[in-house]
């Protein structure tokens, strides 16, 4: 049989070239392919040697299954996450910047699976246990039975994960310290990173219990080289954050048993994260503050929001001031730019507005990564309001899509935002014109205003006579 090549995989994205070369072709990463001993041969068709497969054993979708019951960590805003507990048997990537707090997270959910009577292992590869041990006593839960341990080798773990009498919960501190010495290639290179996790995932699936698999992301947000994990596993977490904030996110990107865009929110204090149950309050806490010391501010909306289940209102702040040379500058915390870039062309063209001129800055308070459309008409409005110098009324919350042609379309989930929004003491809403649908107050005592086309939003935040034109930049 011939010598198997050499190749080269892109660290990055997974890409497979037979030469080196400085640059992936497939996803423009420089400096990424490292050499990886390719597996045994190439794969062989089946076609003419089809005998010998053993017959499947087909079932009904209906029928005695196992079932068991989801593990519930005791941390309300993980269970929720992962859709109301974690499912025996399944693999959960939990990713995040290096600091960002995944391990005490997770040494968190051991301790608590481990109070309440569970099994929890922790298998660390990274830090010592002293470090450990000294995190668990800041967090207060030094006395949970967890069982801890340091190890780097997949035999190693699977030998002590491979029992009759599996713990509930084994998380792996992380996947890119794990080698498999059945692999040539050094760890946390694309082929260690998925041979590890393989036999770990194939191990949790066949022992029933829940694997978390720890991973470090890059500066482009994906989980480091093995862009390959987020298709093993059942649910992909992230664990979002400002550095300066101390508000943390663990959104599920990706999950088997539950809604994805779940967010749970955590605030992290001397003692660990602690939960918030309530996160639009939170994100609202600044805006509060600030309304006491100033009347109105201008080039601020709040949005009422969806994040996967659970409504949730957040401020976004824009603005807007002239373009002192060269082309305009865009820097967008929070949002999408290519979005905003889109709803500066829509007030530009639709509603002769000049906003795109000048340089503009998006932010969405509170450190929350916002990916809904719904927010198109808040962004808006904060635009707007910078831009003409009109606050929008501090009662106010705002949402809905915008379209090309400036025409605001309706958005899901309305009633929901509407509640969350009157329980916070809001009492009025910009949002989507519905046919036939006038001015109503909802039942939760919200005045709705439908807003049909961006202009009309333009109209009432700063009627024709008052939009300062000094603000806008001179038309060529
Ligand atoms: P860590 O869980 O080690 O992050 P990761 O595993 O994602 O790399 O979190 C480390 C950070 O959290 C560090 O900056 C200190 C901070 N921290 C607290 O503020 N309070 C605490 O109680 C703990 C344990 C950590
Ligand atoms: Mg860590």
């Amino acid at each position: 049989m011939a010598k198997s090549a050499p190749r080269y995989a892109c660290q990055e994205c997974g890409a497979v070239y037979p030469k080196w070369a400085g640059r992936c072709e497939a996803c423009g990463a420089w400096n990424s392919l490292v050499e990886e001993l390719p597996r045994a041969g190439p794969p062989k068709s089946l076609a003419g040697s089809r005998q010998g497969g053993q017959a499947l054993d087909f079932v009904a979708l209906t029928g005695d299954s196992r079932g068991a019951p989801r593990h519930l960590t005791g941390i309300a805003e993980l269970d929720r996450v992962c859709g109301g507990g974690l499912v025996p048997g399944s693999a959960i990537l939990v990713g995040g910047d290096p600091g960002i707090g995944k391990s005490t997270l997770l040494l968190q959910a051991a301790a608590a699976v481990a109070a309440s009577g569970g099994k929890a292992t922790y298998i660390t590869g990274e830090e010592a246990i002293d470090q450990i041990r000294l995190r668990a006593r800041r967090l207060g839960v030094a006395d949970a039975p967890v069982r801890l341990a340091v190890a780097t080798s997949v035999r190693d773990i699977a030998a002590a994960l491979d029992t009759a009498n599996p713990p509930q919960l084994a998380i792996i501190d992380s996947i890119q310290t794990m080698y498999l010495d059945t692999l040539d290639s050094a760890p946390g290179t694309v082929s260690q990173v998925r041979g590890a996790a393989q036999e770990l995932i194939g191990l949790a699936k066949r022992r029933g219990f829940v694997l978390v698999l720890v991973g470090h992301v890059t500066k482009e947000g994906m989980i480091a080289g093995p862009r390959v994990l987020e298709h093993m596993v059942d649910t992909v977490l992230y664990f979002e954050g400002e550095r300066g904030h101390q508000f943390r996110i663990l959104r599920a990107v990706k999950n088997r048993f539950g809604a994805t865009d779940e967010i749970g929110v955590f605030e992290m204090s001397d003692q660990g994260l602690v939960e918030v149950p309530n996160p639009s309050a939170m994100f609202l806490a600044e805006r509060a503050e600030a309304e006491h010391e100033a009347g109105g501010v201008t080039g601020a909306a709040v949005f009422a929001g969806i994040e996967g289940t659970r409504p949730v209102l957040v401020e976004i702040q824009a603005l807007v001031a002239p373009s002192l040379l060269g082309t305009p500058r865009r820097a967008v915390v929070g949002w999408d730019a290519t979005r905003l870039a889109m709803i500066i062309a829509v007030l530009d063209a639709r509603c002769g507005l000049s906003v795109g001129a000048n340089d503009i800055y998006l932010n969405v308070a509170g450190g929350l990564r916002i990916g809904e459309p719904a927010a198109d008409l808040a962004v808006a409005a904060a635009l707007i309001s910078a831009l003409t110098e009109s606050p929008v009324p501090a009662d106010t919350v705002v949402f809905g899509e915008i379209g090309l042609s400036g025409r605001v379309r309706p958005v899901s989930h309305s009633d929901a935002r509407l509640k969350e929004a009157a329980k916070l003491g809001f009492t009025e809403a910009w949002l989507p014109a519905r046919p036939g649908a006038r001015s109503r107050r909802s039942a939760d005592g919200i005045a709705a205003a439908p807003i049909g086309h961006l202009s009309e939003l333009v109209d009432r935040l700063a009627p024709a006579e008052r939009r300062r034109p000094r603000r806008i930049a001179a038309a060529p």
